[in-house]
This record gives structure tokens, C-alpha cells and sequence, in this order.
């Protein structure tokens, strides 16, 4: 009996010290755990991409902060550059359909601090992607430059522009309506207006688009302007004409994708001739009623563009919508922007003659008026040649776009 006691004491005290063992050796692992994770979040805490997140996820006093959809494309790149350059700080959102990662490296080397720029791969069709991104950054105001944008081919991928345009701003409207973000810059364009039988073109001028790219941009401005009598956001809507031009520092270009050529607009077409790329160039009509027989429009350089924006952005206020066209309010015809792209690339580019493309309209150009009067804002880059100059430049030395810069 004794023995048998004692045997029990002496295996209840084996347990007793196996338990306390056990115990000792789980607090060593949660003590190691817990000392590890504190290292992680001091390392974490060092590096240059935590400080970058925490920074564009708090507003901060001075500072303001621009999510610039579609930042990798050519308008929005060089909108990016102009907002960096002022001091603000930026998010570049972009799926990179249509735009260059290159042209974001390019922003990224001239502004490394953090808290200056970051880039987001995401497509503003993924409902989801964009509701994180709004919670986890603290945006002051978006300008949404994002959207496929060619009319031809609008009118083979109706749905797809649509899609694009249209619901993808109805998706960055609910977030910054759940998100409170308050201002918004919105890319419009002439093609809003679709065939106007009087000129120049006011922003009173009926808008009746005549293909889906223009109606699709149509709609979104509708969508917009209904849900800005409902809230105190503030908006402007810029309807710009025929971007061209480049940074004329040199660091930024125009750079659409090599499959994108044959719906490319005219700038892009004289430079490809310029450089061989395509045999020649194709202006088709000549017997418009216009001064020489070719089409009319209005071109405006990028760098007036982003000033334009930078100023609306400026200018813009709660409960107010800005509606604006951006242009020089001057009309070229084709055969003088053939003429100011030979003497700026110095090349003389082989013409072709055809015949009118269906859709063409004769004449178009802005009375820009309005935005001179309320934003004072105007063209200052309106010399054709010089802006093609400029973009030339970039163009010869980055012949494979931001491929081989
Ligand atoms: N270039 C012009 O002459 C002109 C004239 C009038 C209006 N606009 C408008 O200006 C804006 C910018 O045009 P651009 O010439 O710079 O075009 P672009 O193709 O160079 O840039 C558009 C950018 O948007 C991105 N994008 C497209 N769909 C996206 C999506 N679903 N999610 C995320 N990113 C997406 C593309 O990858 C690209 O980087 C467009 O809204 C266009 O309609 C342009």
C-alpha cells in the first residue's frame, strides 16, 4: 500500500514537472512569436513602401492628394508630371491596356520621395479593386482620365466603350460618393457635340454625339451632373478638342500601342510617315466647304491641357459644376497640319489624296471663351509647328515609344 502510494506521488510529480515544462516552452514560443513579430514591424516600419502607404493613406494638412485615373496614358502621364511638379501628392491608377508603365518609371525617377507618387495596377471595371483603393488611400479629389478613346473604333466595340467609359465612371462615382471624396475633374470631349451646324462650338451648343464613343461620354456626363444635384461635390467637366504636343522638357511623349496605329489620330499618323514606319499619309477629302477642301479642327496642345486642369481643380467648388471646352478656338485644316508636320520634322512626308471617309464632319473648333473668362485660362502653346516640334523630339529619340527610351 505504501509502495503503491508512493509510486503514485512519485508519477503525479513526474506529470506535474512534464506539465510545467510543457508550459515553459509555450510561453518561449509565444514570447519568440511576439519578438518576431515586433522586428517584423520595425522592418516593415524602414522601408521606403510602408511609410509610402501610410502617407497616401491619411490626408494631410497642405497637401492634397489626386487620384489620377488613367495616369499611365499620354493626357494623364502628363497631368501626373504638372500635379507633381505643383506640389501634389499623386495616385496613378491604370489596368495598362492602353497606356505605358514606362512613362510612369519616368514620373517615378523625377519625384522618388515618398508620399509623392504611387502607381496602382487596377482596372476600374473590378468594382472591388476600386473600393479598396478608395479605403485605403485618402484622395482629395480624382481626375478621371481613364477610358478607351478612338471613335472608329467605337463604332466596331460599341459595348466595349460603353463599358468603359460610361460604367466605369458610374463605378468611381459610388466610391467617392462612399468615401467622401469631393471633387472630381472629368475628361471630356468634343465628340460629345457630335456634328453642330454652327461655329465655333460654345458649351452651349447642343450635344448630339454621332458615335458611341462620343455618346458614351455623353452619358457619363449626364450620370455625373445628375448625382451632383443630389450631393455638395464638386465638379468640372472639360470637353477637350484635338490633343497633341509633348512635355516640352522632354521626358514625356505620346506613345499609343503599335496595333492602335490604324486608328490612330493625325499627329501620330505625320510622325509615323515621318519616320517610315508607313508609306505615307492618307488625308481623305478634299471638297469640303472648307478654305482648302480638308476637314477643320481645333488643336490643343497637352501642356495647355494639363494647365487647364490644374486650374478647374483650382476653381472647383462645392455644390458647382464647371462645364468647359478646352481649345484654341482656332480651326486647322488638314492640309495646314500636313504642312507644319513636314517643316517640324523637316521630312517631306508623301501625301495621298482619297476620298471623304463616311462620319467626317467638315468643321470644328471651340470658342474658349468661357473658360477664359472664369478660369483664366487660355492657349499658350498654339503655334502648330512648335508643338509638333516638340513632340517630334521625343518621337525621334523614342522610337519604339517608352519600349527603348
Ligand atoms: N487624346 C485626345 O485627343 C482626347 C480628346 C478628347 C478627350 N480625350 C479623353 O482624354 C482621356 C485620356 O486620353 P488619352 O489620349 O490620354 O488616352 P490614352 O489611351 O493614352 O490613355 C488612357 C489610359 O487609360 C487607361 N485605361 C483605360 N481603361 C482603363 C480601365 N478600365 N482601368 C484602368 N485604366 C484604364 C489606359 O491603360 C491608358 O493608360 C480619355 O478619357 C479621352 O476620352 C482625349
Amino acid at each position: 500500500m505504501l509502495n503503491y502510494n508512493r509510486s503514485r506521488n512519485q508519477s503525479r510529480a513526474g506529470m506535474d514537472y512534464l506539465e510545467s515544462r510543457r508550459k515553459q516552452h509555450f510561453l518561449g514560443k509565444i514570447l519568440m512569436a511576439a519578438f518576431l513579430t515586433a522586428v517584423c514591424i520595425f522592418i516593415l516600419k524602414q522601408s521606403p513602401r510602408f511609410s509610402e502607404t501610410s502617407a497616401f493613406s491619411q490626408h494631410e494638412l497642405g497637401v492634397s492628394h489626386v487620384l489620377v485615373t488613367g495616369g499611365a496614358g499620354y493626357i494623364g502621364s502628363h497631368a501626373s508630371l504638372r500635379l507633381l511638379k505643383d506640389s501634389y501628392r499623386v495616385t496613378i491608377v491604370d489596368n495598362l491596356s492602353r497606356g505605358n508603365i514606362g512613362a510612369v518609371k519616368v514620373l517615378q525617377k523625377l519625384f522618388p520621395e515618398p508620399g509623392r507618387l504611387q502607381f496602382i495596377f487596377a482596372d476600374l471595371g473590378d468594382t472591388k479593386a476600386v473600393d479598396r483603393i478608395f479605403s485605403q488611400n485618402a484622395f482629395d479629389a480624382v481626375m478621371h482620365f481613364a477610358a478607351v478613346a478612338y471613335v472608329g473604333e467605337s463604332t466596331l466595340e460599341p459595348l466595349r466603350y460603353y463599358h468603359n467609359i460610361t460604367a466605369n465612371t458610374l463605378v468611381i462615382l459610388e466610391a467617392m460618393d462612399k468615401h467622401s471624396v469631393k471633387t472630381l475633374i472629368y475628361s471630356s470631349t468634343c465628340a460629345t457635340y457630335g456634328e453642330p451646324k454652327k461655329m465655333p462650338i460654345t458649351e452651349g451648343t447642343p450635344q448630339v454625339p454621332i458615335n458611341p464613343y462620343g455618346k458614351a461620354k455623353k452619358m457619363a456626363e449626364d450620370i455625373i451632373l445628375d448625382f451632383t444635384k443630389t450631393t455638395d461635390m464638386a465638379v468640372m467637366i472639360l470637353r477637350y478638342f484635338n490633343v497633341i504636343g509633348s512635355d516640352p522638357e522632354g521626358r514625356l511623349g505620346e506613345a499609343p500601342r503599335p496595333e492602335l496605329r490604324e486608328q490612330g489620330r493625325i499627329s501620330g499618323a505625320c510622325f509615323d510617315a515621318a519616320r517610315g514606319i508607313i508609306s505615307g499619309l492618307k488625308v481623305r477629302g478634299t471638297d469640303y466647304p472648307t478654305h482648302d477642301g480638308t476637314c477643320i479642327r481645333d488643336y490643343i496642345d497637352v501642356t495647355d491641357l494639363v494647365d487647364a486642369h490644374v486650374k478647374a481643380l483650382d476653381k472647383a467648388q462645392p455644390k458647382k459644376v464647371g462645364i468647359y471646352n478646352v481649345g484654341t478656338g482656332k480651326g486647322r485644316s488638314v492640309k495646314e497640319f500636313v504642312e507644319a508636320c513636314k517643316k517640324a520634322t523637316g521630312i517631306d512626308i508623301k501625301v495621298d489624296y482619297l476620298e471623304r471617309r463616311p462620319g467626317d464632319y467638315a468643321e470644328v473648333f471651340s470658342d474658349p471663351s468661357k473658360i477664359h473668362r472664369e478660369l483664366n485660362w487660355s492657349a499658350k502653346h498654339a503655334d502648330l509647328e512648335e508643338s509638333l516640334k516638340v513632340a517630334w523630339r521625343w518621337q525621334k529619340l523614342h522610337r519604339n515609344g517608352y519600349g527603348s527610351s
